[in-house]
């Protein structure tokens, strides 16, 4: 039987994304991104179509690294400008029901705190269809502007990252038992004071002594998604991550980056199994393959080599300028997006890329493999990525803004639906239960922060560090206590 893919589309709160001269094409409506409405109707398509989701990147610093200056992606439009996504979702979700709504946020310069309010807040709003892509950032600007000026290592944005994310898992689970909110009129009690609980964090980077602002939404915690591909950015991702954004170029590319991931995963004590995995794709589809074929013909035409150029500069760190755009690209170490170097100099030992042809495969959906075709075509390719390589399923991207995906709805999904590779209407309500099955609105019992969750266990609840630790010590209002959760079972 064919398995189900999973669906989200991928986009970004700006003008442009991944694809560079595109936002000229005349299919591309990038420039109602300030128009709250053409999101909402957005929205609206996807859900007809049942997609898992959206995913919104976003970065809190713009490309200034190519030629040394931002100039090349302010005039491409290259995620600049960019609004944040976060003030998109209630919007969305008020005019949805089962659409989950993936949102980037850095570890780097917001205090754990508040993020975890905020995703708390969104999830409410949504009913429980929120999810965090937690990325570290790797921007110079973002360190200037944001910061103090410096960013930190890029090992150490992780050590940071993985602190950051233990906080919020306590905030989330720890802080307030289920129950705690009883509004009982004749007591004159909302919250029930002895069920919500100091979290008591003091750690390398952050201390957090107190309890969680929020009460517990749907699914407690967001869906945690994670993109790096780094070693560390492999580890973080297999102790803490639900969905994992895959970036490889050939299908035996991925299927080691999924195989590694889930082997990780088991190491940590965790079922593979709870962890999606997506690769992003791009796709230009239309009602027969010869369409398609025009269509990226076309937008083939529009490809932008500095537009290109000054996103793959910013998310490398390196000013592509330097390099000779016919010379094959080095392997190099960057303290920015190592994932966005090795795409190109280690996943293909056959391949020698040239910065020309990073540009090229750049202009259109960024590091993704492009499919082209009319409804088989696609469906049957998209199949075989999932069958050959393991994947869970697809963050889909654009050429052309909105009217991409909106294709790729149209013409695509019925065929995945009719070849059962898709579902045909949802089977619950929440994120987590659209990526897992009906039933599994919070986090599954191996993840580390469950081991913070308090009902259930003997003593009432667990604290210290389960992203690090399976045994933790935890405080209430009355004092501390030990506990142990135990050991998930292995996969
Ligand atoms: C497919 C993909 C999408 C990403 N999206 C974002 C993003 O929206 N914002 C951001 O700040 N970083 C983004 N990143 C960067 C990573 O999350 C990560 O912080 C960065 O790649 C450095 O980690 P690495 O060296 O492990 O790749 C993305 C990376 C990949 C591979």
């Amino acid at each position: 039987m064919t398995k189900q893919m999973k669906v989200l589309a991928f986009d970004f709160n700006g003008p442009a994304h991944l694809s560079a001269g595109l936002w000229r094409s005349d299919r591309d409506r990038g420039e109602d991104y300030t128009d709250l409405r053409t999101w909402v109707d957005y929205a609206k398509v996807l859900e007809d179509a049942c997609f898992d989701g959206m995913f919104f990147a976003d970065n809190d610093g713009y490309h200034e690294k190519y030629n040394g200056s931002v100039d090349a992606a302010m005039r491409d439009a290259a995620q600049f400008p960019a609004n944040d996504p976060s003030y998109l979702i209630p919007a969305m979700a008020a005019a949805t029901k089962h659409l989950g709504f993936g949102v980037t946020t850095s570890t780097a310069y917001t205090p754990p705190y508040t993020v975890a309010r905020k995703f708390t807040t969104l999830d409410h709003l949504t009913n429980g269809r929120i999810g965090w892509n937690v990325v570290t950032s790797y921007s110079d600007s973002a360190a200037r502007n944001l910061g103090n000026g410096t960013q930190l290592d890029h090992d150490l944005r992780y050590d940071r990252a993985e602190e950051f994310i233990d906080v919020t898992l306590k905030l989330w689970e720890g802080s307030w038992e289920d129950g705690a909110v009883v509004r009982d009129k004749d007591n004159c009690t909302y919250v029930d004071p002895t069920k919500v609980h100091n979290i008591n964090h003091h750690g390398e980077h952050f201390t957090v002594p107190g309890l969680f602002y929020c009460e517990p939404s749907v699914q407690r915690t967001p869906v945690i998604f994670q993109a790096g591909g780094s070693p560390k950015g492999v580890a973080l991702a297999a102790k803490t991550a639900e969905a994992v954004f895959m970036n490889s170029l050939t299908k035996p590319a991925l299927r080691k980056q999924v195989d590694s991931l889930r082997a990780k995963a088991m190491e940590f004590g965790r079922n593979p199994d709870h962890i999606a995995t997506l690769q992003m794709i791009t796709v230009i589809s239309a009602a027969t393959d010869e369409e398609a074929q025009a269509k990226y013909n076309e937008y083939l035409g529009l490809v932008d080599y500095n537009g290109a150029m000054a996103r793959y500069s910013g998310w490398t760190g390196m000013d592509m300028a330097q390099f000779d755009p016919d010379q094959p690209f080095a392997d190099v170490k960057t303290n920015a997006g190592q994932t966005m170097v090795d795409v190109f100099t280690k996943q293909d030992p056959t391949r020698k890329w040239t910065p020309r042809d990073i540009a090229e495969q750049n202009g259109l959906g960024g590091t993704s493999p492009v499919i082209v075709g009319g409804p088989e075509t696609v469906a049957a390719e998209l199949i075989s990525w999932m069958e050959e390589t393991g994947v869970s399923g697809f963050n889909v991207a654009h050429a052309a803004k909105f009217a991409d995906v909106e294709d790729f709805a149209r013409f695509v999904v019925p065929e995945l639906q009719k070849r059962g590779a898709m579902r045909t209407s949802y089977e619950g309500s929440t994120l987590r239960e659209n990526l897992f099955g009906a039933g599994n609105q919070q986090l599954f019992a191996d993840h580390p922060g469950a081991a913070y969750h308090r009902d259930g266990l003997p003593d009432g609840g667990a604290s210290g560090s389960a992203v690090t630790a399976a045994s933790a010590v935890v405080t209430t209002g009355a004092g501390p206590v030990v506990a142990t959760k135990p050991a998930p079972a292995r996969a």
